[in-house]
């Protein structure tokens, strides 16, 4: 055994925790293959937010299944969301005999010890363990191997106690653990150190990042010491709850320039109606007091949001509440989405909007935001703008984001990767800019 791959499916939280995966094949002496067709270990990192998430992997784990009968020494391992839902695991396991080894997301950092029981069987028998408790440890003795320089992603809590009516992840992640601040602080130091550039804090609903600890710890207090970290670097976090941001937090990242002007906040509907039905806590002019806030402190600030179209019982005038909401504080962009039944959410019992109804919604909104966004991007035009520079796509060509999260493209040599440049937007094509690099002055 010496090659492994890792598919990942779902948010960057997911991402991230392939990173820990990869860590432990490493660690076991594997290097990682070009595709799953070369690995002796495939792990499918999965995702059950919607409906799509799940039938995509389906679709992909059902493909394995030739390479798996012409090479039977594979292992194929199962891990994450998917597989923690009630009764999952074992429908998976009947419908996909051939996986080897199937984890949740509180036990798949045991995928090391699996791989080895499996291996000292004389039959192999397929590995199944999704066992759970609503707060499993939080583990720092994971090796990550990082995949996204000079991004690196820093979890600073796992797990959701919100239950929004809509959502699995609560059921899938538990509640609430914070790790602690003397272990993010350590890890962001050692990140900037090794020439990370963009840390990225992660955690399901960051605004309540220590309530755990009941000390007082918050997560305008870790901001703050992260603020207090020497060296240029960039931060970004995702995601916010818009019951839970609060001034301080605004505050002090208008005021840390090391702070990406640049706040995701999903907004999820427009209609108080709705917005109460999904047990979201706050109404929309709160939330549009919380836009007006942001901007109050930052005027540049590019926010983003997440939207949902078709929760149950949403009614036509539900909907333009939506619209109306989207075309008032104009979002930089937003992950626009079509509400999906979850088995053992409140709303998936709850009476459900007719599946064209839900499509006439979504494609009205994705075209108005596809205006918005349009419309913003022409506004960067002749403006220079500082990028970090993250990836090259094509020989010759740079990506990288603006300070307010904005994706540019534009020509420079690859060596570049990780440097801060200035760039003078020259031309936009729906959200996406391009560029040409001045110098830095
Ligand atoms: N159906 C559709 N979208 C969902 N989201 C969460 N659960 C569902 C669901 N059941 C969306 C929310 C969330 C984003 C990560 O996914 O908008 O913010
Ligand atoms: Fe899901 Fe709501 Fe928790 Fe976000 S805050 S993970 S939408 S339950």
């Amino acid at each position: 055994m010496n090659k492994y791959y890792i598919e990942t499916f779902g948010c960057q939280m997911n991402v991230h925790e392939s990173e820990k995966l990869a860590g432990l094949m490493e660690e076991r002496g594997l290097v990682l293959a070009p595709a799953a067709s070369e690995a002796d270990v495939i792990i499918f990192n999965t995702c059950c937010i919607r409906d799509t998430a799940e039938k995509k992997i389906e679709g992909y784990i059902g493909e394995l299944k030739a390479l798996k009968r012409s090479n039977p020494d594979k292992i194929l391992a199962v891990t994450g969301c998917m597989t923690q839902q009630v009764g999952r695991a074992e429908a998976l396991k009947k419908r996909f005999p051939f996986i080897d080894i199937i984890l949740g997301t509180a036990n798949q950092y045991d995928i090391s010890e699996k791989i080895d029981e499996l291996l000292s069987l004389k039959k192999r028998r397929a590995q199944i363990d999704i066992s759970f408790c609503d707060s499993p440890r939080v583990r720092e003795d994971v090796p990550v191997c990082r995949t996204s320089f000079p991004n690196a992603w820093v979890n600073i809590m796992y797990g959701c106690n919100n239950f929004c009516t809509y959502c699995i992840v609560p059921y899938v992640r538990g509640r609430e653990r914070s790790r602690a601040k003397s272990d993010i602080l350590g890890e962001i130091r050692s990140l900037t150190d090794k020439g990370y550039a963009e840390i990225t804090l992660l955690g399901q609903n960051v605004d309540s990042y220590g309530s755990d600890f009941k000390d007082g710890t918050n997560f305008y207090k870790l901001l703050k010491d992260i603020s207090e970290i020497d060296g240029k670097f960039r931060v970004r976090f995702m995601t916010s709850h818009p019951k839970d941001i609060s001034e301080e937090v605004i505050k002090i990242i208008a005021e840390t320039p090391n702070f990406c002007k640049n706040v995701h906040l999903p907004v999820q509907a427009g209609s108080d109606a709705v917005l109460k039905a999904m047990n979201r806590k706050y109404t929309r002019s709160r939330y549009l007091e919380l836009i007006d806030l942001i901007r109050k402190y930052m005027p540049d600030c590019g926010i983003t949001t997440d939207v949902m179209v078709g929760f149950p019982g949403e009614t036509d005038a539900d909907f333009e509440d939506t619209v109306d909401l989207i075309e008032r504080v104009r979002f930089q962009n937003a992950f626009t989405f079509v509400y999906s039944p979850r088995a053992g959410t409140p709303a998936a019992l709850m009476e459900q909007v007719a599946p064209e109804v839900k499509k006439e919604r979504i494609t009205r909104l994705v075209a108005l935001q596809n205006r918005i966004s349009d419309e913003i991007s022409s506004e960067y035009l002749n403006k220079t703008e500082e990028i970090l520079v993250e990836d090259a796509p094509r020989d010759g060509v740079l990506v990288g984001r603006t300070d307010s999260g904005r994706l540019v493209s534009f020509h420079g040599e690859k060596s570049l990767i990780g440097s801060f440049v200035n760039v003078r937007i020259t031309s936009n094509k729906a959200s996406a800019l391009f560029g040409e690099r001045v110098e830095n002055g």
